[in-house]
């Protein structure tokens, strides 16, 4: 069989293709492969004799035949687009018939009956009969509704079997990407399954739900009022009875069972409604709500990741601007994590506020609501958790996706290990690159069970019903991750669980366990809690982010004539690193009233432009300022002289290689940026424009963001899409302060 490409092609490469059924599937696929002209000809086959006029004169075959034998005989491809119940009398027909070489395939909307009628007909499923399954279905049908277009970006599933012939599936594979189809393969028991959840189930209970109601005596008044829930729900109930009979009896077992599953779940809503559980409801509403988000946010990156393309989103950043005005930044990132864990573990309703809608910390909550958590919001950053208690988390229904967060999937390990149930952690194709030993080595010393990817990286798998026991850990990294993820475990292992730093890291844990009422001993670089203890709910006012603000620290500094305020920023000691160093790079930073909300000390800053100078960056404050470097590179490239960072190898291994990710862009933009193993040498000097990659870390992208405001002319980011899991908004603020940044194609 000759190649096919998923060009447009010139001249045909194949012969003919016969289309038996020509209804608006098997007149779309006719017409679009016609018009690609990849056969010499094109035949239809139809019983209805205005169909087959039509699809004449609608161009969607060459001509059409009414006899079968004639239409097939020297086929190359034969589509069946007939009724699903229809196949087996048109299968034992095509079974009488010499096919010589032709290929068969299918559009039947399940596969397991037209593969039994095939191994009846045939005595055995003919190993170049290719089953598949285009989704792309519409309220309109019959031939005068075919279009070459209708399968652009649908998605059709094909079902090979053992037997069947490579070649011939790589043909079909071929056809439908031709016209711009999605291809995926399946087993045929999983399509069925898939399908009759995904479809099946939902037709039924729209066709099931407008009947039920229409057939009461007070239907009228229903129907009178029936608003835009009725009618949403029930849109799927105007589709072709004939058609979804046929469906539903071509696909009884799969259907039966989500059936009995969905019909459990009812019963369970019933029971709930019954007793007056609103709290059981609520659990069912705020999962429902999120899910259908949720899972197409981890299909497009499973799409990402198994592609290597995705859609670029390019910032485009024009130079030159200066910044005013006053603005809070989103929550912090840290503590926004940890109110959501905390709060789950708690007794009792926990209230936050000031949450950070960013997608990482999203992924947290999602993840505890996944572990049968009720978690109302966010809404305007407020969230309300109804905790379970130490004891109270669920397995969660599948693998648990983290999307880009580290701190997740880090912090997470450590309080999963101690569950009575086995967890999957999964995420991105950032995440998936990280190390996790630095928390799979000591959680195993504690007693745990962890399975990692290849080199420790995830996805992780953690087994349930492990007795942890407490322990001593000197931490070879200054890692906040790595502290928090043992104190987590230790709040259930035997004894006591001490974690040395070998450098002062970020303090949240500590201080909100204590917030929560759950003791944390602290002496100097040492950190112990002991389990034994409980959580008792309260409310978290979540700060403004400092590692969000830097970026704003930064721009203020070096864009000339600026004066800035940034309200309400965290300024616990062990995250303001980064105001330390731009002062000593001669940053005009200051504090005003400064306080203190829920055990984290928060002031206003403000920021006025300054002449900044190269400096050696003290290492003692790496950890302190360990997520701001990327916009630090930035500050020394606008300053006067050299800049040395040294003992940073912590960012090789952050959402990106940062040390490198941000030479190579600084390089690119004109700067001598010469890394090294544990640091970089910036040499600071004139900004050009140009290109640079973010390589998909959203600190990267807004890094050189700020730089455009010193840039000589504009700055193209790639692969920006990130910016949104720690900062929702920030083209918005970034605007509105005087950042000539925007989205590329976007006004
Ligand atoms: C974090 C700790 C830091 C930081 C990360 C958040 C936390 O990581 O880079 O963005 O919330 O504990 P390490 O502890 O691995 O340095």
């Amino acid at each position: 069989m000759a190649e096919v490409s998923s060009r447009q092609v010139a001249a045909p490469v194949l012969g003919r293709l016969v289309v038996v059924g020509l209804g608006l599937i098997g007149g779309s696929f006719a017409k679009g492969l016609r018009e690609k002209g990849l056969f010499r000809e094109v035949v239809g086959v139809d019983l209805d004799p205005e169909s087959r006029r039509l699809a004449v004169e609608l161009g969607v075959v060459d001509r059409c035949e009414t006899d079968l034998a004639a239409a097939c005989q020297g086929g190359d491809v034969i589509q069946l687009a007939v009724p699903i119940l229809a196949m087996e009398k048109l299968l034992a027909e095509l079974a009488g018939l010499d096919l010589g070489d032709a290929l068969l395939t299918d559009v039947g909307s399940a596969k397991g009956n037209v593969v039994r009628a095939a191994r009846e007909a045939f005595g055995g499923m003919p190993a170049r009969f290719v089953p598949g399954h285009p989704i792309a279905g519409s309220e309109q049908s019959g031939v005068e509704a075919a279009k070459a277009t209708l399968f652009r970006r649908h998605k059709v599933i094909l079902t090979p079997l053992e037997n069947t012939d490579p070649a011939a599936l790589a043909c079909i594979d071929r056809l439908w990407r031709a016209l711009g189809a999605d291809v995926e393969h399946m087993e045929v028991e999983h399509h069925d399954e898939v399908l009759a959840a995904t479809s099946h189930l939902p037709h039924l209970l729209a066709f099931g739900l407008v009947d039920s109601l229409a057939k009461r005596s007070e239907n009228l008044e229903i129907f009178r009022y029936a608003a835009g829930g009725f009618r949403d729900f029930t849109r799927i109930a105007g589709s072709d009875p004939v058609m979804w009979h046929d469906i539903f009896l071509a696909n009884r077992r799969a259907v039966l069972r989500t059936l009995d599953a969905f019909r459990d779940d009812l019963d369970a809503l019933r029971g709930a409604i019954d007793a007056g559980d609103g709290h059981q409801l609520l659990g069912v509403f705020t999962r429902a709500r999120f899910a259908r988000e949720h899972f197409s946010k981890i299909l497009a990156r499973r799409a990402y990741v198994d592609a290597m393309h995705s859609n670029d989103l390019i910032y485009l950043a024009n130079p030159g601007g200066s910044l005013s005005g006053r603005i809070r930044v989103p929550g912090d990132k840290s503590i926004s994590h940890r109110s959501i864990m905390l709060g789950s573990l708690a007794e009792g309703t926990t209230q936050v506020e000031g949450f950070l809608e960013g997608e990482d910390a999203l992924a947290t909550l999602q993840a505890f609501r996944d572990m049968g958590v009720v978690i109302e919001g966010p809404h305007h950053g407020k969230v309300t958790i109804h905790g379970v208690g130490l004891h109270g988390l669920k397995a969660p229904p599948g693998p648990l996706y983290l999307g880009n967060s580290g701190t997740s999937m880090r912090l997470l390990s450590g309080l999963l290990a101690a569950q009575p149930f086995d967890t999957t952690l999964t995420g991105d194709a950032s995440l998936s690159k990280r190390p996790m030993n630095r928390v799979a080595k000591p959680l195993r010393e504690m007693g745990a069970v962890i399975e990692t990817g290849p080199e420790g990286r995830p996805p992780l798998t953690i087994r349930g019903g492990q007795l942890l026991t407490g322990m001593r850990y000197e931490m070879p990294m200054a890692s906040a991750q790595v502290k928090s993820c043992l104190l987590l475990a230790g709040l259930y292992a035997a004894g006591e669980t001490t974690v040395i730093e070998p450098a002062p890291t970020r303090d949240h844990t500590e201080r909100m366990l204590r917030g929560f009422g759950y003791p944390v001993t602290v002496e100097g670089n040492t950190a112990s809690v002991e389990s034994g203890h409980k959580l008792t709910a309260t409310h978290i006012e979540v700060p403004a982010d400092i590692s969000s603000a830097a970026f704003f620290l930064v721009a203020a500094s070096i864009a000339e004539g600026s004066d800035l305020l940034l309200e309400h920023v965290g300024v616990n000691p062990t995250r303001t690193g980064v105001i330390d160093i731009l002062k000593l790079m001669g940053a005009d930073i200051s504090l005003e009233n400064q306080r203190e909300v829920g055990g984290e000390p928060v002031a206003d800053i403000r920021v006025r432009s300054s002449a900044l100078k190269g400096i050696d960056i003290p290492e003692d404050l790496v950890p302190l300022a360990i997520d701001e470097f990327p916009v630090l590179f930035v500050a020394a490239a606008c300053a006067e002289g050299r800049t040395v960072l040294r003992g940073a190898e912590e960012l090789r291994v952050k959402e990106s290689d940062r040390i490198q990710v941000m030479a190579d862009g600084l390089v690119a933009l004109g700067v001598k940026a010469e890394p090294t193993p544990d640091g970089i040498i910036i040499e600071g000097g004139p900004i050009g424009g140009g290109e640079v990659w973010s390589h998909g870390d959203h600190r990267i992208a807004m890094s050189f963001s700020v730089a455009s405001l010193r840039a000589g002319a504009p700055i193209r980011i790639h692969d920006c899409a990130n910016v949104a899991t720690s900062f929702p908004n920030f083209i918005g603020l970034a605007n509105q302060v005087g950042i000539r940044v925007s989205v590329e194609g976007e006004k």
